[in-house]
């Protein structure tokens, strides 16, 4: 459903590689939401992924960029500008990658190359996102920029590996840069630390499907989904949070509060039971709600 929050404004969708992208949901609802938008990614996932075809239903353009190149960032901010007819009112920033994790390095036998590549690409591309915007003055008074974050980058989790350093550099850009543009232009800077999500970036993380288990049974309102990021996003684009900036922003059915629920209590219990025969320590059915 849409509330025409963004009716008129511009913005820039980076990420956007196949339907299960988040940034995928974030360009449909902003779409539905009233803005005009581009698309970006870099030229071979423009090549090898579907971005050209959401394009398509938008009714709009892709510009490619490799996010970690100032030179093609300049490109895509000039070019944006010229195409939407205007300065832009939001950035999505939803880029992740480790050649880490995807070579499957042990995080105490990281391979430095790597790691530079994953904090260049997860995370220090949007610093650049930023300056670059910032020195062409490409942001609107009041624009919203919006990166995409994970709990990792403040409690430690197995098999995240150097993606969890990437999104506490992340996350510290928000707040250093949001500085730096709300003061001089008023333009807000974000991250949302969103749940486990099954996507081509997510599926990467080793033990995903435990791992989005697990964050299910610990969140009371469930995991969030893309959709429901993307709904998210949306309502920061938006007028409606004009002075919300430098924050992290967990969208995770409150699993960042969580200690222990009772769905993960009840499973783990399943495992003891299995493993150590000590099944007589299990409250019986009546007892449960004392572990609420
Ligand atoms: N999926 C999850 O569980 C989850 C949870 C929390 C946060 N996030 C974050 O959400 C963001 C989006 O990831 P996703 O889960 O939608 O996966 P995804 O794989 O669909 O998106 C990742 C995108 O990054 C792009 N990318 C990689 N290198 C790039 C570069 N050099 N320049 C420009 N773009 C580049 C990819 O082409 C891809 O489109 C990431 O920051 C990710 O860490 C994901």
């Amino acid at each position: 459903m849409s509330h025409n929050l963004l009716k008129g404004k511009r913005g820039i969708i980076f990420g956007a590689l196949n339907p299960d992208s988040i940034a995928w949901k974030v360009a449909e609802k902003a779409h539905e939401a009233g803005a005009t938008l581009t698309l970006t990614n870099t030229p071979v996932a423009v090549r090898m992924g579907e971005t050209n075809g959401l394009a398509e239903k938008l009714n709009t353009i892709v510009i490619a960029a490799d996010a970690t190149n100032v030179e093609d960032l300049n490109n895509l901010f000039l070019k944006s500008m010229e195409y939407l007819g205007g300065k832009i009112d939001f950035v999505l920033h939803s880029i992740g990658m480790s050649p880490n994790v995807r070579k499957e390095r042990h995080y105490s036998d990281l391979d430095y190359n790597y790691l530079d590549k994953t904090l260049d690409v997860s995370a220090i591309s949007f610093h650049k996102v930023m300056q670059t915007a910032r020195k062409l003055d490409a942001i609107n008074e009041w624009g919203s920029v919006v990166a995409l974050s994970y709990v990792a980058a403040q409690r430690t989790f197995y098999g995240y590996n150097d993606m969890a350093d990437a999104k506490a550099l992340l996350e510290s850009f928000a707040r250093s840069f949001g500085y730096i543009y709300g003061r001089e232009r008023h333009v807000r800077v974000n991250t949302i630390s969103q749940s486990p999500t099954i996507t081509t970036a997510g599926n990467g993380v080793k033990g995903f499907d435990r791992l989005l288990d697990f964050a299910e049974r610990m969140s009371p309102l469930g995991n969030a989904t893309a959709e429901e990021c993307a709904d998210y996003t949306i309502t920061l684009f938006s007028d409606l949070t004009r002075k919300v900036t430098m924050q992290n922003l967990f969208h995770d059915g409150g699993f960042s509060n969580m200690g222990m629920s009772l769905q993960a209590l009840q499973q783990y219990e399943k495992g003891l039971h299995k493993d150590c025969n000590c099944g007589d320590e299990i409250p019986a059915d009546g007892e449960e709600h004392l572990y609420d």
